[in-house]
């Protein structure tokens, strides 16, 4: 089979179309061959390696869709033949077929499409924990939400909106604010021309915003925070610009004794139980209409680098997914 693999980090030239042996899944696993395969900015982050890989050469990616073509021993609730998803696979989902612990992979409702599934399983769990349980939003609040017109961000705002919250999305054009209020932003902000924390303050009447949802990471951390309200919370939950580093937590005292995590999608969804139940909220979202997937960029396997240098060059909106 065809699998993306990176023998050395770096920029996205690094990445080979290599010919590998069909992997057999061991007891508690399955094999899916991959129908489409999600693209995550994660991916990026170990390509470059500001996220260590287990071995080298490694696969990358962790999120697909498909159909399970081989079972390994002891795997109960799943059989070959199934529609399946999965978004925290071992690395290596930028291939035809994919090996993974099959308590990490879901039946696929029927009314999903490969392609809707592979752009929306990390990037809608993800919306699922950071609005509904990271904090609980009720309807009534006002949220900062950067990079809006982005995967995560897109469902974010439509999620936001079937909650009833106020979302304001950062943005850097003028085409991508107008992506972010078609799926529900309240407003949008371009910090390309714009003062964020100003905008933000005009926005709200000076109140500020209960919680601020971060994925862009070190240019952004400061400001962000000066756009909560006091006791306001401070999700950071990506590195886009690079990491956060070096923080003097007094600065949460400074700024109105806010509160501030920097969570993950394997520290939510890290029981089968709770994969299964947030899953099912995502797919009834879609199910109700009121979450629509908008993949906008489909490459071929073998311009992986092609696509993540779209993605990392922020010239991307929506999802984008690899065909194998
Ligand atoms: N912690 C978690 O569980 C988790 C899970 C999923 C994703 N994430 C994070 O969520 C973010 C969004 O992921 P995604 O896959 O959906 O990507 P994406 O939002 O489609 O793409 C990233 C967007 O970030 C914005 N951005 C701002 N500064 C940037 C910079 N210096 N370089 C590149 N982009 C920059 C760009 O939008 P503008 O042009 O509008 O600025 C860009 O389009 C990523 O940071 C990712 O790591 C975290």
């Amino acid at each position: 089979m065809k699998q993306i693999q990176f023998s050395r980090t770096g920029g996205s030239e690094v990445l080979e179309l290599v010919e590998v042996a069909t992997p057999e899944p061991g007891a508690g696993e399955v094999r899916v061959a991959n129908q489409a395969i999600g693209l995550n900015f994660i991916d990026i982050y170990f390509r470059t390696g500001l996220y260590p890989t287990a071995v080298m050469p490694s696969g990358l990616g962790t999120e697909g869709a498909g159909v399970v073509d081989a079972i390994g021993e002891g795997v109960t609730h799943l059989k070959v033949g199934d529609r399946v998803a999965y978004a925290q696979a071992p690395l290596g989902a930028y291939a035809e077929q994919h090996v993974m612990p099959a308590e990490k992979v879901v039946r696929l409702p029927d009314s999903i499409d490969f392609d809707t599934a592979a752009g929306c399983m990390l990037k809608g769990l993800t919306v699922q924990y950071l609005l509904r349980q990271t904090y609980p939003l009720k309807g009534g609040e006002t949220i900062l939400f950067h990079a809006a017109a982005g995967g995560v961000g897109s469902l974010a705002c439509q999620w936001a909106k079937a909650l009833g919250v106020r979302l304001i999305g950062t943005v850097s054009s003028a085409e991508k604010a107008e992506i972010a209020m078609r799926n529900g932003a309240w407003a949008t902000i371009d910090y390309t021309r714009e003062d964020v924390v100003e905008r933000v303050r005009e926005l709200t009447g000076g109140e500020m915003v209960d919680v601020v949802y971060d994925s862009v990471g070190k240019d952004t951390w400061l400001t962000s925070l000066d756009c909560l309200k006091k006791r306001g919370l401070m999700v950071s939950f990506g590195n886009a610009s690079g990491p956060v580093e070096g923080v003097n937590l007094g600065i949460l005292n400074q700024k109105g004794s806010l509160f501030a995590t920097r969570p993950s999608l394997a520290g939510y969804a890290d029981t089968r139980e709770r994969f299964e139940a947030m899953a099912e909220e995502l797919f009834d979202m879609l199910a109700s209409g009121k979450l629509k997937v908008d993949v906008s960029q489909r490459f071929s396997l073998a311009e992986a680098g092609k696509a993540q240098d779209a993605v990392a060059g922020r010239q991307t909106t929506g999802s984008t997914i690899l065909l194998p």
